[in-house]
Order: structure tokens, then sequence, then C-alpha cells
């Protein structure tokens, strides 16, 4: 019976076994990672967009190659994902399309201007340094095809992060001008990218589950701290501020302690009203509409393949 099931299911995730997609789950624990997994495979397909707009005006050739090879690993991020999840038996276009009619999520980030050159090297260093904080526990996550994912897709944003570095070092070091674009740059991105980690452990609906489920291994609280932690000595080192008032190292525990979160803000994005939110997912659907003779010529050319072996 479905309890006997589930009690066996718990023990594997306990023992720390991978579940596969030929394998028994229950329904809740495939809804979960139908969710959690499409969100993170519309967030890496979406997180093109912010960067795109700068290929064309980077400011060398090195910087423009650098720049085109990580847009292109985020594509092929959002490739293995959408792949993982066709293992749970859906199909691909369909999630996709949630994506296109506004009713999918992903990550709140992406929802914001890239307004200068300095902005590209926040994403990097911010926002890909705090999908390393969250990606690497979950290479470890129960469902195999999503952990295998994660593997690659860590390795690649190191890259990603170490690139994002440079490019505000390279700033930092620069004209008194170029300093303060990345200090501007680093108000406006800060806060978002603290938020990614999601609502705080009071308020996050789905993390006991998750955890009971080892989808997640660590609450989101615990890894907005890490990324804080490892983040707030870089940003110090480059002599740039964190634009928190508030934000002090606690000597006792080690750890920072920040300001208040605008969790308001964080709603209102996450639900469709952020400066970008509806550029973004325009953007999506004009490329899918554009893209529709590519996919009609793909399919027949397949299709005469497929009658010319038969024949
Ligand atoms: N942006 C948008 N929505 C968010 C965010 C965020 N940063 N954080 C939480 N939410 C949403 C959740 O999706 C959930 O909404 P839903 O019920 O409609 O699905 C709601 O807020 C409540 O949050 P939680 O209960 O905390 O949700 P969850 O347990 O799924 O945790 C988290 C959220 C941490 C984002 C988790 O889903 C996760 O780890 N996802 C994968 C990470 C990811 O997407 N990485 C992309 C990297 S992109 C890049 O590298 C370029």
């Amino acid at each position: 019976d479905i309890a006997t099931l589930e009690a066996g299911f718990q023990q594997r995730i306990d023992r720390g076994d991978k579940i596969e997609p030929q394998d028994w789950m229950p329904e809740g624990y495939r809804n979960t990672l139908l969710r959690q997994m499409s969100q993170h495979a519309h967030s890496e397909y979406v997180g093109m967009l912010p960067e795109g707009f700068w290929l064309t005006r980077a400011p060398s050739l090195h910087r423009k190659c650098v720049l085109l090879a990580k847009i292109q690993d985020e594509a092929g991020h959002s490739q293995y994902l959408y792949s993982a999840l066709e293992s749970l038996g859906v199909d691909r276009d369909g999630i996709y399309q949630q994506l296109l009619s506004g009713q999918a999520k992903y990550l709140n980030i992406f929802n914001y201007p890239a307004l200068t050159w300095a902005d590209v090297g926040m994403i990097g260093w911010l926002t890909d340094g705090a999908a390393i904080v969250n990606q690497v526990p979950l290479s470890r996550s129960s469902y195999g095809p999503y952990a295998r994912a994660m593997v690659r897709i860590c390795q690649e944003e190191s890259f990603h992060h170490r690139q994002g570095f440079d490019l505000v070092r390279k700033l930092v070091e620069g004209t008194p001008e170029q300093r303060q674009m990345a200090q501007d740059a680093l108000n406006r991105w800060w806060w978002p990218t603290v938020m990614v980690f999601g609502p705080p452990d009071e308020d996050s609906p789905h993390s006991r589950r998750s955890m009971q489920w080892g989808i997640k291994l660590y609450s989101n609280d615990t890894l907005r701290q890490k990324f804080v932690d490892q983040t707030v000595p870089q940003i110090h080192h480059l002599g740039l501020t964190v634009p928190d008032p508030d934000l002090r190292l606690n000597e006792e525990t080690g750890h920072y302690e920040i300001g208040r979160i605008d969790w308001d803000e964080f709603s209102r994005v996450i639900q469709g009203g952020g400066q970008c939110n509806r550029h973004r997912v325009g953007s999506r659907r004009r490329a899918w509409e554009q893209g529709a003779w590519v996919r009609e010529a793909a399919a027949c050319h397949a299709s005469k393949q497929a009658a010319r072996q038969a024949g």
C-alpha cells in the first residue's frame, strides 16, 4: 500500500540512495521536482537576456568572446535541465509554454536591468556566485538526473564567477569614474542577489518537505548566510562598500549580520511586477514565434530522413 511505499522511499532517501526516473516516487516528490527544476531551467534560459544586451557593446574583443562563451553556457544549462525534466515524463514544449504564458516563475534577479558594463561584472561575480552556493549542494540532491546536471553546471558557473570578479576588479583599478560605476552597480545588485536564496526559512512553504526528501540540502537562510560570509570580504578586498549601513561582523559567531531585506520588493518582482518582467517574457515569446520556421524545417527534415531510411 501507499504508506509502505512511502516509508520505503523515505528510507532510501535517508540512506543517501539516488532516485532514478524508473523508480517509484510519491506524487508530491515528483511535483516538487517539476516545480523546482522547471523554475531552474527557465532561470538559466531567461538569465541570458540581461547579459545578451551587452554582447554588441562589450569594450574589447576579448571581453566579447568571454561573454559570448558564458551566455552559451547558460543556454546549455537550461538544456541539461529541460532534459532532466523530460526524465519525469513531461513534455518539454509544455513546460516551456508555461514560461511563455507568464505562468511559470524564474529567479527574481533576472527582472533587473543591466544598465552599465559594470552590471555584467556584477551578474557574473554576485549572481553566479550565489548560483554556485545554491547549486553545489544540489549536485548531491536525491534525484539522480537533477544532481548529475548540477555537476557540470557548477564547474561552468565557477568560470562565470571568476570572469565577473575579474571584470569588476579591472574597473576598480581603473579611473575614478570606472570605480564609481562598479560601486553603483554593486548598490543595485547586492540586495536582489541576497534575495535569490528565497524567502526566510519561516516563510518558505516548500523547504521542510524538500529537505526531508533530500531535494534541497540546506535551508534558504543557511545558504544566504554562506553567500554573505563569503562575498563581503571580497567586496572589502576590492575597496568597495556593501550598500547596507546595518551590516556588521558578529565577532562571537564569526558571521556577518545584514540589515532588513525588502521582502515586499521580492514578492512584487516574482509576481511579475519587476522592472523587466514583461520585457523578459516578451522577448522569449518573440524568439519562439520567430523561430517557428526553424522548428517546422527541422521537423520536415527529420520526417524526410526517417522516410528515406524506411525506404
Ligand atoms: N526567485 C523567484 N521565485 C522564488 C525565489 C527567487 N529567488 N525564491 C523562492 N521563490 C519562490 C518559490 O519558487 C516559491 O514559489 P512557488 O510556490 O510558486 O513555486 C516561493 O517563492 C516560496 O519559496 P520556497 O518555499 O523557499 O521555495 P523552494 O523550496 O523552491 O526554494 C529556491 C526556492 C531556493 C530558489 C529553490 O527552488 C532552488 O534552489 N531552486 C534552484 C536554484 C535556481 O533556480 N538557480 C538558478 C540559477 S540561474 C543562474 O545560475 C544564471
